[in-house]
């Protein structure tokens, strides 16, 4: 928090929000919802908490236009919660391949087993219940309590934050949990009060939709707002300074090595990476952290064929890896195909199907490009 407690934060920590926001907040909201808001994404027109799930756990790290089609995949592979609790976790990660985040994917298969096994196969129908099942936190549960059954809880993801934050006042730093913790009690305070079954779904859409239409980052775009005279933000002159978090991500990097082997028919070797770890349960080229490791792990008489290939950086969220792949071709030498590390050949028509993480799957599809272009 600012040093000096503003008039606003204080009345804003005590929890005396101002009536009218209370009261005009929602309804003006919604009522913009209803008409500027988005209404045909494909999780939408819907009340299937299967369907709202899926696109949540999807769209908490991806963006809009990328979930579209991995949801629309998702769905026609698995039309039920039960069809997805009885996949595979190999078959649920190839859906997955190249959303990143993969715990989602390990998450959301866990939790539909969950709800399966004990839930019946129906999704609990409030945000506590909700909370208890596997990759749920208390927003995603918020989310599909009121979109699907009208709950009156609130979300707070980072668009809502940024709304509500700029509304409020509120200038307390979100890096510290008791700060969030307040903000969410205030949240709560300015959901709608009437007619919920109708408003929940309207307001919980409304207030995402506002955070990533008109309420962004930078350059909100305040003159087309529904809600600019209630904003303590833009009266203050000043909502590009909300929300206010003072913790930076730290980052770290790392370099890997990928054996990059290859036989005569083109299959190339893969392992199942360990979990946990990085693209944990997802076939991956064989990982070393040194070339020396990865020297150790080829017949030494391939050694000296080993062809280091270009650099190049794959940012994760906390770590950016420098990713350095080493080709092994066994075209003439078939007796150097005889590596020493747990792993499979893996036909050029099967390893497209499996869970690769994005790097790979591009190093091995601009390979096969070349061979055939
Ligand atoms: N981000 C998270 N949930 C969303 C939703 N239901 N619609 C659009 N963007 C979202």
């Amino acid at each position: 928090m600012t040093e000096t407690m503003t008039e606003t934060m204080t009345e804003i920590m005590s929890n005396t929000l101002k009536s009218n926001t209370i009261t005009q907040f929602a309804p003006a909201l919604i009522a913009w919802q209803k008409t500027h808001g988005r209404h045909d994404l494909p999780w939408q027109n819907t009340r299937d908490p299967y369907k709202v799930w899926l696109s949540e756990i999807m769209l908490q790290q991806t963006q809009v236009v990328t979930v579209k089609d991995y949801f629309a995949r998702f769905l026609a592979a698995h039309p039920t919660v039960a069809s997805l609790a009885a996949a595979s976790l190999d078959d649920v990660l190839a859906l997955w391949s190249g959303l990143g985040y993969y715990s989602r994917a390990r998450n959301m298969h866990r939790c539909a087993q969950d709800v399966v096994a004990l839930h019946g196969g129906a999704f609990p129908q409030t945000a506590e219940v909700l909370q208890t099942l596997p990759g749920i936190g208390p927003s995603t549960a918020a989310a599909v309590a009121s979109l699907c059954f009208s709950e009156r809880v609130a979300i707070l993801d980072g668009n809502v934050k940024r709304v509500l934050t700029r509304l409020l006042g509120f200038d307390a730093d979100l890096a510290k949990s008791a700060n969030e913790r307040a903000l969410w009690q205030l949240a709560t305070q300015v959901l709608p009060h009437d007619d919920l079954w109708l408003s929940m779904p309207h307001y919980t859409q409304g207030v995402m939709d506002l955070g990533a239409t008109l309420c962004t980052t930078r350059s909100p775009n305040c003159l087309l707002c529904p809600v600019e005279k209630l904003c303590a933000a833009k009266k203050g002159g000043n909502p590009e300074a909300f929300p206010v978090k003072t913790k930076t991500l730290k980052r770290s990097s790392q370099s890997l090595w990928l054996l990059w082997a290859t036989q005569a028919d083109g299959s190339v070797y893969l392992e199942q990476r360990p979990t946990p770890g990085v693209w944990a349960g997802l076939y991956c080229l064989p990982v070393f952290e040194s070339y020396k490791a990865l020297a150790a792990a080829v017949p030494a008489a391939a050694i000296e064929d080993l062809i280091d290939g270009d650099v190049f950086k794959h940012v994760l969220t906390h770590k950016d890896l420098h990713i350095h792949p080493v080709h092994l071709q066994t075209v003439e030498k078939p007796e150097h195909a005889a590596l020493k590390i747990k792993g499979n050949w893996v036909a050029t028509d099967a390893w497209p199907k499996l869970g690769l993480p994005a790097p790979v799957r591009k190093l091995l599809t601009s390979a096969m490009a070349h061979v055939v272009g």
